[in-house]
């Protein structure tokens, strides 16, 4: 006979959404953390996981739209919804304005922080076009990165928005 917990971890839920630009099906157990599922059963090894209870910011990804902390999702809750992760943003080839701001302003020592700033600060710098260094500082405060200062990344994205803007 099969316990509660077996019955559990065998309890699969399908998945249907939208992941980075392409229709997404799949199956997870209904606890099981959105960015959990996108690490380990899509691949998608870009949002990383720092301290998985909502803090430090590194998971961040875009569902529909807005910026969310995917340690704090779990991935039926992302059923029809819009999906987009640091993935989507460019290649080394052809890098996303963001991406080349920070690598130029040397917005990243280690980079494992870099994935969820750029995903914070993707939806931000469209509706914040021209910020200033108070305002960049207030949208990166739920980000934490142990490497850099933040100097750097302050730097990083006043470079972005000029980027952005061209
Ligand atoms: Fe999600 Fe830290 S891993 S906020
Ligand atoms: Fe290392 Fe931010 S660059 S944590």
């Amino acid at each position: 006979m099969t316990s509660p917990k077996e019955a559990a971890m065998t309890d699969t839920h399908p998945l249907s959404f939208t992941l980075n630009g392409k229709p997404h099906t799949g199956q997870a157990e209904a606890r099981l953390l959105l960015v959990d599922y996108l690490r380990h059963a899509v691949g998608l090894t870009g949002s990383h996981v720092g301290c998985e209870h909502g803090v430090c910011g590194a998971c961040t990804i875009l569902v529909d739209g807005q910026p969310v902390r995917s340690c704090l999702m779990f991935a039926v809750q992302a059923n029809g919804c819009d999906v987009k992760t640091v993935e989507s943003l460019g290649t080394p080839e052809h890098m996303h304005p963001l991406q080349e701001a920070f690598r130029e302003a040397h917005g990243l020592q280690c980079g494992f922080c870099t994935p969820g700033f750029l995903m914070t600060l993707l939806p931000w710098l469209e509706e914040h076009p021209n910020p200033t260094e108070d305002e960049i500082r207030h949208a990166i405060s739920g980000n934490i990165c142990r490497c850099t200062g933040y100097q750097h990344i302050v730097d990083a994205v006043l470079l972005a928005a000029q980027k952005m803007n061209a």
